[in-house]
């Protein structure tokens, strides 16, 4: 089943108040925590393009005004840069305010994912449509979001994005029950389940933070009542579309084998401006001798 009209738009949640990286984030968003030189959202921002997502809409909340300015002009910078012959920088902001035109709408209350994603419904209508957590970070090298949207724009259902966990993480994820799907590289998802505890968790297959979702997901989180933590769950409703056969229904998913990093907590957040820093052409080399020594 296919609508036949190309998916592009993309949903970017950034509303979360970022507690885990306090104090660093008590006046700045955990979205503009530098992973190198670029701001962690500047990385899923031009991921949504490279999957040519062009319709961008941030779910955003109080103190998050930074975002917007990122992915603005700077019309005093951008003078004084060229006033200094610095092409390289000025290109590197001009780059950042080029990305849009981005939209904005503010979440009001942390009531939680899915019903951050519902914030989204009128400016998404009646399309199918991406969401990307500003927490996971995949490779550029990767086409996992192109490859998600080709599985929706064939089963007309939604599609999450999965990888496989020691059992002893999956409590931190959503949890999915899959089967193979004939002849097919992606699988049927049949139950979700937010973070089951690990004796209770249905397979060791985690979503992450990638969806591209039918839109008759609004109805179905308006109707899901609050779960986990508290907070409406896009989970939640991601199950009731698993088993429901109404007109939307029906869940896929991608099993993603490439490079990811996770940008949610301290320790993978090092990790991966590590990683990253390391393949720079700039200073690549002498970060990895420095951390050789450094480690002896
Ligand atoms: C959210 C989702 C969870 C998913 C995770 C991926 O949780 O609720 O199902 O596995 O993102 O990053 P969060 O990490 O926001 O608590």
């Amino acid at each position: 089943m296919t609508t036949g009209k190309a998916i592009t738009k993309a949903v970017i949640p950034a509303a979360g108040l970022g507690t885990r990286f306090l104090p660093a984030t008590k006046a700045m968003p955990k979205e503009m925590l530098p992973v190198v030189d670029r701001p962690a959202i500047q990385y899923v921002v031009e991921e949504a393009i490279d999957a040519g997502l062009t319709d961008l809409l941030m779910i955003t909340g109080r103190n998050k005004r930074s975002l917007e300015d990122h992915f603005d002009r700077e019309p005093g910078l951008e003078s004084a840069l060229e006033k200094k012959g610095d092409k390289d920088r000025l290109a590197a902001i001009e780059h950042a305010s080029e990305l849009g035109p981005i939209h904005y709408v503010r979440q009001g209350e942390a009531k939680g994912l899915g019903h951050a994603v519902l914030c989204a419904k009128k400016h998404v209508g009646a399309e199918p449509f991406a969401v990307l957590l500003g927490d996971d970070l995949i490779d550029e090298a990767e086409t996992l979001l192109s490859r998600m949207i080709e599985v929706q724009e064939k089963t007309g259902g939604s599609v999450i994005a999965l990888i496989e966990v020691d059992p002893s993480q999956i409590s931190a994820y959503g949890c999915a029950d899959i089967t193979s799907v004939e002849g097919e590289d992606y699988v049927r998802v049949h139950s979700l389940v937010e973070k089951p505890a690990v004796g209770e968790a249905p397979s060791n297959l985690a979503v992450i933070g990638r969806y591209v979702l039918n839109p008759s997901v609004f109805g179905v989180l308006e109707a899901t009542e609050p779960g986990r933590g508290g907070e409406i769950q896009l989970t939640d409703a991601l199950q009731t579309l698993a088993v429901g056969d109404g007109e939307g229904a029906g869940v896929y998913g991608v099993i993603f084998k490439g490079r990811r990093f996770d940008t949610g907590d301290k320790l993978s957040y090092l990790k991966a401006v590590i990683t990253l820093a390391s393949e720079r052409v700039e200073f690549g080399e002498d970060l990895k001798t420095w951390l050789k020594d450094f480690v002896s």
